[in-house]
């Protein structure tokens, strides 16, 4: 008998994958679904983005390998946009490594830096790919708590009193997935000194900064923290580019060799186009972010009507793509509201369970459908709510 690896067993189908079966199902059967629960974006990336694609594509030059560590240009455009939005300077040949989307970076950062047996601090709730990720190589998860009442942000002082020995990665991501909270400069310096004390290395996923924020954060602009920190980046939801699977690492030159030494033994290095491209995104002015925002600042507005109607409470201060809102106390979990939501109004909202037992009692709806479908999201909930 031909068994697969121990790893195999150690995670499951993602949540998501086998929902969008059941959903499948439900579509198949003539239920009209409406899925509000997936950040995928559903505008278009800039128009010169797309211009530059094609003109590229059309080069007969330009279908061959590319180098390991991405294109000049597009780890130049990498630097600066880091250096116009965020504040911080990033060398382009030594600090940067495009990467094939921020999932991969968790993939590759957990391959470079754990043994097996060591520890990894992961956020309950968070992005289920740093448990798993964790797991599939080996290392032990280690979940803190966010927490609604200290602002979904880490209690370091709480945890510093733990023996932190066996720990070797800390998983934050600011602003933060599922729960929108943003993290303060204050918070972030904490982080750096935590982590220069206990040895640890901070890996910031910040794939949202550019939705509905007015400032976007690095963790790397606070003094020191290139020398304990690896920032993962991605054009996935600030350009609207999801499906073509771009992203970068930051950090000192030392790590990001590290996992260049993972990475290139992975993968041959993108489409020469798509960095291309990709270049050409990271170099749009404010406007294209403005832009892309009036979009979600409408869709938020029916979005948070739905949450009125099904009785949940939020945060007013929240970025990012979602709203992540708490759940009546008459549902014993979130998983029974987005299942009444699902099967009574063909609504699909994503419960909050499904990124630890810290989101049990909340829900998290994303903004990446269009004002029409809310409208009718908002219909279809009234209807079940009266009726
Ligand atoms: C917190 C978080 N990190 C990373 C990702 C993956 O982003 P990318 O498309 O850059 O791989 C997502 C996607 O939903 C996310 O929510």
């Amino acid at each position: 008998m031909i068994t697969p690896a121990q790893r195999v067993s150690e995670v499951k189908e993602y949540y998501f994958s086998l929902k969008l079966k059941e959903i499948a199902e439900m579509i198949k059967d003539g239920k009209p679904v409406i899925n509000l629960g997936i950040g995928n974006p559903d505008q278009p990336p800039a128009p010169e983005v797309l211009e530059t694609l094609n003109q590229s594509a059309l080069q007969p030059d330009t279908h061959g390998y590319q180098g390991y560590i991405g294109i000049p240009e597009l780890r130049a455009s990498f630097s600066h946009w880091y250096k116009k939005f965020y504040g911080v300077t990033l060398n382009p040949d030594s600090e940067i490594l495009p990467l094939m989307g921020s999932k991969e970076g968790i993939m590759h950062i957990s391959m470079a830096f754990l043994n097996p047996g060591d520890e990894v601090l992961v956020p309950n709730p968070g992005y289920p790919t740093y448990s798993a990720v964790t797991r599939i190589v080996g290392a032990k998860e280690r979940s803190y708590d966010l927490l609604e009442a200290n602002n979904w942000q880490p209690d370091l002082d709480a945890l510093e009193k733990e023996d932190l020995s066996s720990v070797k990665i800390m998983w934050v991501n600011y602003p933060n997935m599922p729960t929108g909270a943003k993290a303060s400069r204050e918070f972030f310096e904490k982080l750096i000194a935590f982590a220069r004390r206990n040895d640890i290395l901070i890996c910031n996923d910040n794939p949202y900064s550019f939705i509905l924020n007015e400032e976007p954060q690095s963790l790397l602009a606070i003094a020191g923290a290139k020398e304990v920190a690896i920032e993962l980046n991605s054009l996935s939801k600030s350009h609207n580019m999801a499906g073509w699977r771009v992203g970068m690492a930051a950090s000192n030159p030392e790590f990001i060799k590290y996992i260049l030494r993972i990475k290139s033994n992975m993968d041959s290095g993108m489409f020469r186009p798509m960095q291309e491209a990709a270049a050409k995104a990271l170099m749009l002015e404010e406007k294209w972010y403005n832009e892309i925002n009036a979009v979600y600042k409408k869709r938020k507005e029916l979005v948070l009507k739905i949450m009125e109607l099904l009785g949940c409470t939020w945060q007013e201060d929240q970025v990012g793509m979602f709203i992540w809102a708490k759940i009546p106390e008459k549902y014993s979990s979130s998983e029974e509201l987005s299942d009444k939501i699902l099967y009574e109004a063909n609504v699909f909202i994503t419960p909050g369970f499904i990124f630890g037992d810290n989101g049990r009692q909340y829900i998290r709806i994303s903004l990446c459908t269009s004002e029409e479908k809310l409208q009718e999201s908002i219909n279809r909930i009234e209807n079940i709510i009266t009726n």
